[in-house]
């Protein structure tokens, strides 16, 4: 397994451009299904996930041709021609939580659709339970049968009222690709308004959807016999995007962020200014500085859309780590989500879990340290706190890295961080993924 070695403890500058969107990719791949034309998507990032999630899609029938190698010109067309699975099977789905979003989509396109329940992941247990919901108050029947979820809707699904109980980010989506192809209008209430939600909506209206409310808790479709095949390009990751606005940061380092904007981290950017750091507009996305001096504590609570995004609660977290001052950050999206506390701790960090919350006080320096990366989001924090130690750092098991990262060592160190990737025995190499990926298409 590969393993990422840090030396930090210096200030990062330069230019990193963002790529697309993870969080977008996943569900516009799947809305392939919706239509028997090609759907080109632009500005596709070149992560694990994406290729595993494509594998789901060869697998049930979706021709994928890729192109493009550097970061912001991959584009993929996926074609749904047909004849169409309508299966996910067990050793796909539980790679890639995210093919539980092939079930909307496989149900309105057939009428019958069996995905493997994707079972839980290191944050938390993540059920789907209000997808399956949704997809009842639209006219399927919905049955679980040895892990599988087997969805039936044999008079076409029917457009209904539905409230999500829980704002679901993938729960909107499966339901959204749902609702385009069923007879008559859909409600949608308490929806999630995360940005690659609308994204999806968005390129669902170019493929002829019918879609009101688009970026509000409240959507109406007004369902269309049929979608016709579109070009689209994936939104910038705004996770991404706060990451690297958090390397410059913890470095004390001026980066400017292009091919995205400030925009997609509202709260966040507001969390960070209280804590030091500047941000300038640029024509080209923004620049995030440091502080000429030590970054000041900090209180968040993650929150859905607009609040501060739980995807972005590793990250603050090492920053809070090396802050003058007791930080408090409450997660109150997943019930597992401090797994990156540990091993922070082994870098001197100082931090006490209460419930939800994890109380930082601020230390001066981190250490570095052998550290384990246990989910995808952890993982980049450790990486944050070791640019902060000026000794060296051991990030284990990066294959987490590679699934919602596009190119983290060649971003980084081209702003000048002393950063490289150790191949150990059997590499979960991105670059072979990619080319199993690209062959299959
Ligand atoms: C999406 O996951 C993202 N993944 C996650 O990003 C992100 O952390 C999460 O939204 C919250 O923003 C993708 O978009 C592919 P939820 P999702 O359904 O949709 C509960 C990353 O690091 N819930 O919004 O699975 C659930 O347990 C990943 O990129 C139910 O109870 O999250 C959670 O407590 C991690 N029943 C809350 O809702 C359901 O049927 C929000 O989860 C669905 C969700």
């Amino acid at each position: 397994m590969d393993k990422i070695k840090i030396i930090g403890g210096r200030p990062l500058t330069g230019q990193i451009r963002i790529s697309g969107a993870k969080n977008a990719a996943l569900p516009l791949m799947c809305a392939s299904l919706l239509t028997n034309e090609p759907l080109i998507l632009k500005n596709l990032p070149q992560l694990a996930d994406v290729f595993t999630l494509g594998s789901v899609l060869s697998h049930l029938g979706v021709k994928t041709t890729y192109k493009g190698e550097a970061v912001g010109d991959h584009q993929a067309t996926f074609h749904a021609q047909g004849p169409i699975l309508p299966e996910a099977p067990y050793d796909l789905v539980r790679k890639m939580r995210a093919s539980v979003l092939v079930l909307g989509p496989l149900v309105a396109r057939l009428g019958y659709a069996k995905v493997s329940l994707p079972g839980g992941c290191a944050i938390g247990s993540r059920p789907v339970d209000i997808h399956l919901k949704g997809l009842e108050a639209l006219g399927t029947d919905i049955t679980l049968e040895d892990g599988y979820v087997i969805a039936q809707a044999k008079n076409g699904l029917k457009g209904a009222e539905f409230s999500f109980p829980t704002i679901t980010v993938t729960g909107t989506e499966n339901i959204l690709m749902a609702a385009v192809l069923a007879q008559g209008t859909t409600r949608l209430l308490n929806c999630a308004v995360e940005p690659e939600v609308t994204d999806l909506a968005r390129c669902l209206q170019t493929m002829g959807a019918k879609i009101e409310g688009i970026g509000t808790p409240i959507l109406t479709i007004t369902g269309v016999s049929s979608l016709h095949g579109t070009s689209y390009s994936v939104l910038p990751d705004r996770i991404e995007t706060g990451t690297y606005a958090m390397a410059a940061g913890i470095t004390g380092g001026e980066i400017e962020l292009i091919s995205t904007n400030l925009d997609l981290i509202p709260t966040a950017s507001q969390t960070l200014e209280m804590m030091g750091m500047s941000f300038k507009k640029t024509d080209q996305g923004f620049i995030a500085k440091g502080p000429s001096r030590r970054l000041q504590a900090a209180e968040i609570v993650t929150d859905p859309y607009p609040g501060f995004a739980t995807d972005l609660q590793a990250q603050i977290m090492a920053l809070a780590c090396v802050a003058e001052g007791v930080s408090f950050i409450t997660e109150t999206i997943f019930e597992n989500r401090f797994m990156h506390v540990p091993e922070l701790a082994r870098m001197g960090a100082d931090i006490t879990i209460k419930g939800n919350t994890a109380i930082i006080k601020g230390t001066q320096h981190l250490k570095g340290a052998p550290v384990m990366a246990t989910d995808l989001r952890a993982s980049v924090s450790l990486v944050l706190a070791a640019l902060s130690s000026s000794e060296e750092t051991m990030v284990n098991r990066v294959y987490h890295l590679d699934r919602g990262y596009e190119e983290l060592e060649n971003k980084l160190s081209a702003c000048g961080a002393i950063i490289e990737r150790v191949r150990e025995g059997s590499t979960h190499d991105i670059s072979e993924t990619a080319q199993t990926f690209k062959a299959a298409g």
